[in-house]
């Protein structure tokens, strides 16, 4: 019997992963099936349990799901544990939960982009759940110093105090930042999907800048184009990003890392 995959998510229909995920498994000659599943709210562990009964060998879990996946697991990896959440769920006698993302954005950034992070000053804007989950990859890559900015400034602050063991990190709210030169700055708020811009202030930029949207679309986002306007030397969508989370993903099922890169041109067609 094939193995099952699936990405559980509501709502779910425009989900890019079974794209992707098929792709990965042609390219690496895998038999197995990645479907996307819509799951009522409140229905995840039930789901899950039948997934695996069914076959079903692992789910990544996009939103709202991610913190259910996180306290449905039997165990969780450390960086799950320090995100808060989860995004892959591996399904055999114990169900173990993980988190790529972060891993996601540093593969995209540093091997797709050749980004050095190393003795670099970063500024990643938002604290909710999809900053959280990079927060960790972030400092793993020794950077000179992260700030978090955030619209209310106690989120920032309490992630600063969870991850402030594995690096130089600060929070602080946008209109702190008037000082600020960065070298690279990630947009982690969900500002983008209502078309909006972080208030960021002008002049923050260094020369030669990165400037990265977690969020992906078909036109640049309206903070890719705030980076335009700034002369950074790279403005950057996240649609790496979710082949990478993914590509992580397929790794902890598989064993095998595919190669992203034609995955990565051939979803960027489709949009
Ligand atoms: P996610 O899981 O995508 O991170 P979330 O946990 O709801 O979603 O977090 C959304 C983030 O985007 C928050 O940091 C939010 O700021 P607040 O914590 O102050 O609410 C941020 N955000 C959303 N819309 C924004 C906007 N128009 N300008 C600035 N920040 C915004």
């Amino acid at each position: 019997m094939t193995d099952r995959y699936a990405v559980i998510g509501n709502p779910i229909k425009h989900s890019k992963s079974p794209f992707i995920h098929r792709e990965f498994s042609k390219q690496t000659q895998q038999d197995l099936n990645y479907t996307a599943e819509l799951v009522d709210l409140g229905q995840v562990k039930k789901f899950v349990d039948a997934f695996k009964k069914n076959n079903g060998k692992g789910l990544n879990v996009t939103v709202p799901f991610k913190q259910d996946a996180f306290e449905l697991a039997d165990k969780l990896t450390e960086r799950a544990q320090r995100a808060g959440a989860v995004n892959t769920l591996s399904l055999s006698d114990e169900i173990a939960g993980d988190t790529t993302d972060g891993v996601g954005l540093v593969n995209d950034l540093s091997r797709n982009h050749k980004i050095i992070f190393k003795n670099k000053r970063i500024l990643i804007l938002g604290a909710g759940g999809a900053v959280r989950g990079v927060i960790e990859s972030i400092l793993n890559t020794a950077p000179a110093h992260l700030i978090i900015a955030n619209r209310t400034i106690e989120k920032a602050l309490t992630l600063k105090n969870i991850f402030s063991d594995l690096g130089s990190i600060d929070g602080c709210g946008f209109n702190e930042l008037n000082n600020e030169k960065v070298d690279l700055i990630i947009n982690g708020t969900s500002a983008s999907l209502s078309g909006e811009l972080p208030p960021i202030p002008d002049n923050i930029l260094n020369n030669q800048a990165t400037v990265y949207d977690m969020m992906y679309s078909a036109e640049p986002t309206p903070f890719m184009k705030w980076g335009q306007q700034q002369n950074a030397g790279l403005c950057l969508d996240g649609l790496g990003m979710l082949v990478e989370q993914a590509a992580e993903s397929f790794y902890i099922w598989r064993g095998i890392r595919p190669d992203t890169k034609p995955v990565i041109k051939k979803l960027k067609e489709t949009l």
